[in-house]
């Protein structure tokens, strides 16, 4: 076999006995590998090879600069996609290409602009129903998200019955996937008990469910200007042809799934972080009464805070990618078939790339420090051509919510402090907050 040379790491018995610390601590356990080995270590589980890394070159190296020489690994396109279909975040390689050149445009921000008016009806009717007192704010967060993407995805009245079957269908296949890779050794009684039987049925009626919305949307002969529209209008630049019926339902159980769980984590651990850090909040309240959809989605105080907030709680905390050929990087060698784990939540809180890195300083992203901050460290919507689509997206949905939200609200803190758990995405066990609607709210 060739010799390569991998970077310094643990020994096949060492990887096995990490791999079970980690099943219970995955972050303290990377964190804890990534100071022994200086940023970039190996895993050795035989037949299945490692490097973890949040050195920001080597990210760089594989998500951009040599990009062609990585795809995702099956973690995130097999399993994921078999109950998910073939969308964006589940496939690689030419498919990838096509679809995303297809789709890129519609969330170019003068897209999704027409969306802004969609988000704040959404965030508006949500807050009126918003309880006050001490709030566990993660699960309100979670379905506002959900209302969010869905309005933006079918600008009509969506049966409350059909809500709660795509966002149990989500949530269900969700769980499902965290726990059959935190239990692959149960692989077999997931099949057996008729678990994964079960998620598939799940899949095929959330299929039917939308198939059934696309075909009323084309029986209507209007437009609504939603993202729906936008799948449908949109057409291959070789053939001039629109996307398969079932392409389309594809792409749309991805944008509900990658859209909804991300952005839920985002606002819980935005409100968290505000309301514990006071000066902080003030001074975006001052800075952000009366905006205009437009100023709030362009304004530099809410951008700033929900960056602040995604650089100490990445919603996707790791992701992956797995080498197509021999590849080096730096001093390190290593062979076709090896994944590469980035683990963005170290990086973002490397103390080389950010000083004080477990404080919450918005300012750090503003205009003036931009000389001051290292580049290629903050990864939030990953990098990268794969990089997030709906970045443009989240951004606004969560600046135009954070707005109404502080000045719709009083939001104090409670002395319970959320755990971050990190499954597929980073999420908080609970946020409670004191919250209160503030007089002249415009809410109730
Ligand atoms: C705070 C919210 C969000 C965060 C933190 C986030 C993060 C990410 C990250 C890190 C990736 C890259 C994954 C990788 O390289 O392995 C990604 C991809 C993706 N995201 Fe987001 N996302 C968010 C919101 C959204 C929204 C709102 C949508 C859709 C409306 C969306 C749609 C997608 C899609 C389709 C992909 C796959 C893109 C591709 O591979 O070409 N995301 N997201």
């Amino acid at each position: 076999m060739k010799n390569y040379s991998l970077p310094p790491g643990y020994n096949f018995l060492q990887s096995l006995m990490r791999t079970y610390k980690q099943v219970k601590n995955p972050i303290g356990t990377m964190e804890e590998s990534m100071k022994i080995y200086e940023g970039t270590y190996a895993v050795d589980l035989g037949a299945r090879r490692l490097i973890a890394t949040q050195d920001p070159g080597f990210i760089d190296y594989v998500l951009r600069s040599n990009h062609k020489n990585y795809h995702k690994s099956p973690i995130q396109t097999e399993e994921l996609g078999r109950f998910l279909g073939k969308g964006l975040l589940t496939v690689n390689g030419d498919y990838w290409l096509k679809q995303r050149r297809l789709i890129q445009p519609g969330f170019h921000l003068d897209k999704i602009h027409a969306l802004y008016a969609i988000i704040k009806q959404t965030v508006d009717n949500f807050l009126r129903t918003m309880p006050e007192g001490k709030v566990d704010v993660y699960p309100y967060m979670h379905k506002l998200a959900f209302e969010i993407v869905i309005n933006s995805l079918f600008n009509i009245e969506v049966p409350q019955t059909t809500r709660d079957q795509l966002s149990d269908f989500i949530n269900e296949v969700q769980e499902f996937v965290i726990k059959d890779l935190r239990q692959p050794y149960k692989s077999w009684w997931f099949k057996l008990s008729g678990e994964v039987e079960r998620n598939l049925q799940r899949s095929r009626t959330a299929r039917r469910i939308i198939r059934e919305m696309i075909n009323t949307r084309k029986q209507s002969g209007r437009k609504f200007n939603d993202l729906l529209d936008m799948l449908l209008d949109a057409r291959y630049e070789d053939t001039g042809e629109p996307m398969h019926e079932d392409q389309v339902i594809d792409e749309i159980l991805i944008v509900l799934i990658a859209g909804h769980e991300t952005t839920a984590n985002a606002l819980a651990w935005t409100l968290y972080l505000v309301a514990n850090h006071k000066p902080e909040l003030e001074k975006l309240k001052s800075s952000t009464k009366n905006l205009s959809l437009t100023e709030i989605t362009t304004n530099e105080q809410l951008a700033n805070v929900i960056k602040g907030s995604m650089r100490l709680y990445p919603p996707a905390w790791i992701s992956d990618r797995m080498a197509l050929s021999d590849d080096a990087y730096g001093p390190f060698t290593y062979p076709k078939g090896i994944v590469i784990i980035l683990f963005y939540y170290g990086l973002h809180r490397d103390e080389k790339y950010w000083p004080n890195p477990d404080s919450f300083i918005p300012d750090r992203f503003s205009k003036e420090n931009e000389d001051k901050r290292k580049p290629k460290a903050f990864y939030p919507f990953g990098g990268g051509p794969r990089l997030c689509i709906g970045n443009n997206f989240a951004m606004a949905e969560m600046a135009i919510f954070l707005q109404t939200m502080i000045h719709a609200f009083e939001i104090n803190p409670t002395d319970v402090h959320p755990k971050a758990n990190p499954l597929v995405t980073l999420r908080p066990n609970r946020v409670l907050l004191d919250i209160k609607k503030s007089r002249n709210s415009g809410t109730n």
